[in-house]
C-alpha cells in the first residue's frame, strides 16, 4: 500500500547508517512501488555537498547495498529525481532556514535523526526555533538509547520538550524484522499455542542471537558497551517481551507496548550465578576481542548467558535463558519453546522420546519448527521416536519472502504512516535499563572479568554450566 506524500529529512544523511540502511531501504521501497509521487528525501549533514554530489552518495550506495538484479537505472534515475541535499550545522544556525523553505506544506514531515544522541538536543531546538517541526511531524531516533537509566532519561527528557512521546519514534531494529513481528501473529492468530503457553506446560524458553562478526572496526564504541547494553536491554529484551506478554486487546501502538512494559517490570533481579560472561579470545592468526577493541585490559564482554525469571501469574516458574555473542559459530538467531513432558507414559521407558519443542527461526532461514514424538514406523512394537515439522518461509511463501526482509525499510514506512506499533515507548526503554544497570554496576563492583572463549564455537565453558546444572541443554549454535 502506497503511502501519503512525505519530506523525510536525514540529519546524518552522509553517515554509516543512512548510507548503509536507511537510503538503499528507502530505494527498494520506491522500487516495490510504495513511494507516492510527492515523496521527497532530503540528505542533511555537514559537508559542502551540491544535490548531484550527494545523489552520487545515493547512486554508490545503492550499489554497493542493493542486490545487483535488484539494481535497475533507469528506476535509480526516478529515485534520485526525488533526493536533495541541505548542509547543516547542528549547533549552529547555517542551513536551517534553507531547510526550512524547503519543507512543503500539507506533507507528512519526518525527522530521521541518524546522528549521535549527544546530537539530538541541539537539532530538536533548532527544527523548532526555525519553524520547521510542526505539531504533527515525527522523529525518528536510532539506539544507543542511553548508556544506563540516567542518561536514557535525560535523551527523553531532551526529546520531551520539544516534541510529544506520539510524535517519537524510537528504532530498534529488531522490531522491524518479519519473523520478530511473526512471534505476535503465530502467538495471537493461532488457537493452538497459547493456552499451553505459560508455566504449567512451559519447561523453559531459549533464546539465541549469535554472531559470527567480532567487533572491529567498532571497538571504539563496543567496549564502552559489552553484549548487555549492546543487544540484550534491547533487542533481546524486545524478543522476550514478545514471547511472553499477555495479549493485547488489539494491535495498537500503545495496547502492545503497555504488555511488553508489564513483562519488562515483572523482571527479577538477576543473581550473579546465572550470569556467564565472555569474551573471545585470539586464534589462528585471527585477533582476539582485546586486539579489536584496541583495549588491552578491557573488562568488556563479547559474549553474555543470563537465566531470567518473570515473577507473574503466568511465567513464574519458567526460567528464560538468553545469549548473545560476537564471533560465534555461527550467524542465528532463535527462539526455542521447551514443553514440559506428559505427565505420564503410557509407554514406559522410552529413550526416543524427548520434549516437545517449538523452534522459531528468527535468522537466518527464517521459519517454525515443531518436534514432535511419533511411533517409529515398523513392526518392532511401539517405539517413540521424535521428528520435526518444519515450515520454512522461503518454501511456504516463496522466495517472495525475502523482499521484505529488511527491517529498517518497514520502520520507515511506519513512521510515515504514523504508526508506532514496532517503535519503543520512552517508559519501556527506562524500564529496561532501570532492570540493567544494578546487573552491570554489580559485576563492575566486583571487578568480574569475562571469560575467554574460543572463536568459532558456542561461546564460553560456563554458559553451558548454566544450563547443565539446571539438568538442561542449549539448542546447538549452527547454522
Ligand atoms: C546492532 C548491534 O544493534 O545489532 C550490533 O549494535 C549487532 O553489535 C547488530 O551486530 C545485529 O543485528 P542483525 O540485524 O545483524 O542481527
Amino acid at each position: 500500500i502506497p503511502v501519503d506524500p512525505f519530506d523525510l529529512v536525514i540529519f546524518g544523511g552522509t553517515g554509516d547508517l543512512a548510507t548503509r540502511k536507511i537510503l538503499p531501504g528507502l530505494y527498494r521501497r520506491f522500487q516495490a512501488g510504495q513511494m507516492p509521487e510527492g515523496a521527497r528525501i532530503i540528505g542533511a549533514a555537514r559537508s559542502e555537498l551540491t544535490d548531484e554530489a550527494y545523489r552520487e552518495l545515493v547512486r554508490a550506495a545503492v550499489a554497493e547495498h542493493v542486490d545487483a538484479d535488484r539494481q535497475d537505472g533507469a528506476e535509480l534515475a526516478g529515485f534520485l529525481d526525488r533526493v536533495s541535499y541541505t548542509r547543516i550545522d547542528a549547533r549552529g544556525g547555517d542551513g536551517w532556514d534553507t531547510l526550512a523553505a524547503k519543507m512543503r506544506p500539507d506533507t507528512i514531515h519526518a525527522f530521521y535523526f541518524s546522528v549521535g544522541p549527544g546530537l539530538f538536543g541541539d537539532l530538536a531546538e533548532r527544527l523548532n526555533t526555525h519553524g520547521i517541526a510542526g505539531p504533527d511531524c515525527r522523529i525518528v531516533v536510532e539506539k544507543p538509547f542511553g548508556h544506563d537509566l540516567a542518561s536514557a532519561r535525560a535523551l527523553n527528557e531532551t526529546l520531551a520538550r520539544h516534541f510529544v512521546e506520539h510524535q517519537i519514534y524510537r528504532i530498534d531494529h529488531y522490531l522491524g524484522k518479519e519473523t520478530v513481528q511473526n512471534l505476535m501473529a503465530v502467538r495471537f492468530g493461532n488457537m493452538l499455542f497459547e493456552p499451553l503457553w505459560n508455566a504449567q506446560y512451559v519447561d523453559h524458553i531459549q533464546i539465541t542471537v549469535a554472531e559470527t562478526v567480532g567487533v572491529g572496526g567498532r571497538g571504539d564504541y563496543y567496549d564502552k558497551s559489552g553484549a548487555m547494553r549492546d543487544m540484550v536491554q534491547n533487542h533481546m529484551m524486545q524478543l522476550l517481551c514478545l514471547i511472553a506478554m499477555e495479549p493485547p486487546y488489539t494491535f495498537d501502538p500503545d495496547a502492545v507496548r503497555d504488555e511488553k512494559l508489564k513483562v519488562i517490570r515483572a523482571l527479577d533481579p538477576v543473581d550473579p550465578d546465572d550470569i556467564v560472561r565472555g569474551q573471545y579470545r585470539a586464534m589462528n592468526g585471527t585477533p582476539g576481542y582485546l586486539e579489536d577493541a584496541e583495549a588491552p585490559d578491557s573488562p568488556t564482554e563479547s559474549f553474555i548467558a543470563l537465566k531470567l525469571h518473570l515473577s507473574n501469574w503466568r511465567w513464574k516458574g519458567t526460567p528464560f535463558y538468553l545469549r548473545t555473542g560476537k564471533r560465534l559459530r555461527a550467524r542465528t538467531s532463535e527462539i526455542a519453546v521447551t514443553f514440559k513432558d506428559p505427565p505420564h507414559s503410557i509407554f514406559g521407558e522410552q529413550p526416543g522420546q524427548r520434549s516437545n519443542v517449538l523452534v522459531i527461526r528468527l535468522q537466518p532461514n527464517e521459519g517454525i519448527k515443531l518436534k514432535v514424538t511419533i511411533k517409529e514406523p515398523g513392526p518392532g512394537g511401539m517405539r517413540l521416536i521424535e521428528v520435526p515439522l518444519d515450515m520454512s518461509f522461503a518454501e511456504a511463501l516463496g522466495e517472495g519472502v525475502r523482499d521484505i526482509s529488511d527491517a529498517y525499510e518497514r520502520l520507515i514506512m511506519d513512521v510515515i504512516r504514523g504508526n508506532q506499533t514496532l517503535f519503543m515507548r520512552g517508559d519501556e526503554v527506562e524500564a529496561a535499563w532501570a532492570w540493567a544497570d544494578p546487573i552491570i554496576a554489580a559485576w563492575e563492583a566486583r571487578g568480574d572479568r569475562p571469560e575467554p572463549y574460543d572463536p568459532g564455537g558456542s561461546g564460553p565453558e560456563d554458559a553451558l554450566m548454566l544450563m547443565h546444572k539446571d539438568a538442561r541443554r542449549w539448542r546447538e549454535v549452527r547454522p
